[in-house]
């Protein structure tokens, strides 16, 4: 089959003939038709990770997949031949940009239906991620102020709908060219971070979700009420500002969940959460999307069509 793949750490990204992934059992053989990109991908390519997780070559690019289910394994219950779904794979079966993909049977979800494959594929890991953050990590109530860093982000574009979905008080930092959309998205205040210092806007959070670190983490401190909360999906805390300022931090990685991705879906199919796509390239311009991604600059997800 053909996947984006690199041959070796720092090395460019190119489409290459591959071996499929084998079927599993629990597990499906998805027919990829849109995948996205995430700074994961990048950061994983230049090898910063390394320590943790060592890669194999050719290594397939990508974690977020939408597709139809093609091949199903021994034990599989939920989903058979033909269902559309999508998923954020484990690393194991990590390489979306590619012609198939083996997706646990408990990482996938039904497609919703009223989105395209590639606004599907946008989804998962940043999804995830911001539901992780907001739900799992930072128990978010109605009434709560929240605030949502790099609101135009692929992150950042989902959280600010799910924290308004929950009855929040939102707040976000984005750059001045994207105040209208995060405004669309939900976000009761913006923060323009190039001409303005959120620190000084803002007082008595209950809840800030960090995907900056640096001073950004450090100032966000500032902001939250005593006993509120930080969650980082960038920095860990290591000057112990929590303790200082008498908050709890949350630091994690995001984890594969097919029934949290279906309470996501639920919120896509009635409109609670909108997707936004930043641009969309074709497979063999998948070198492209990653020098994109690289920018730091995408207004939501990047996707790559594959079928
Ligand atoms: N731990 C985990 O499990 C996990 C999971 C997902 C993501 N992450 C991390 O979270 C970060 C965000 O991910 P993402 O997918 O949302 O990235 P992304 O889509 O690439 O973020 C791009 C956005 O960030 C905004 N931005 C950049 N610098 C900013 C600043 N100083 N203040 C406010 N906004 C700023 C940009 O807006 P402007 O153009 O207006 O600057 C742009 O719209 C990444 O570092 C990623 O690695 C971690």
């Amino acid at each position: 089959m053909k996947a984006a793949i690199f041959r070796e750490y720092e090395a460019p990204v190119e489409i290459a003939e591959v071996a499929r992934p084998e079927l599993q059992d629990g597990s499906v053989l998805i027919e990829v038709h849109a995948a996205s990109l995430n700074p994961i991908d990048n950061i994983l390519r230049a090898g910063y990770l390394r320590q943790m997780l060592e890669l194999s070559f050719p290594h397939v690019k990508g974690y977020d997949v939408s597709g139809t289910v093609v091949e199903v394994g021994k034990d599989v219950k939920s989903v058979e031949v033909g269902d559309e779904v999508f998923a954020r794979p484990n690393q194991m079966d990590a390489g979306a940009v590619a012609e198939f993909a083996r997706i646990q049977e408990d990482e996938l979800a039904i497609k919703p239906a009223n989105i395209t494959h590639e606004q599907a594929a946008s989804v998962p890991l940043a999804g995830l991620t911001a539901w992780q953050a907001l739900v799992t990590k930072g128990n978010i109530k109605e009434g709560d102020k929240v605030l949502v860093h790099a609101g135009s982000g692929g992150v950042g574009t989902v959280a600010i709908q799910i924290a308004k979905h929950f009855g929040a008080f939102v707040a976000t930092t984005t750059s001045g060219k994207n105040a209208d959309l995060v405004k669309e998205l939900g976000a009761d205040l913006v923060i323009d971070y190039t001409t303005q210092k959120f620190e000084d806007e803002l007082s008595d959070y209950d809840l800030v979700i960090d995907t900056i670190g640096g001073e950004t983490l450090a100032h966000s401190f500032e902001v939250l009420k005593k006993g509120g909360t930080m969650v980082s999906v960038k920095s860990q805390d290591n000057d112990n500002l929590a303790e200082k300022y008498g908050v709890h931090f949350e630091w994690f990685f995001m984890s594969p969940d097919g029934k949290m991705l279906a309470e996501l879906a639920k919120l896509i199919s009635d409109g609670t959460v909108k997707t936004v796509i930043d641009s969309t390239f074709a497979m063999d311009q998948a070198a492209d999307a990653f020098d994109k991604l690289a920018t730091g600059r995408a207004v939501g997800k990047i996707v790559v069509t594959v079928k």
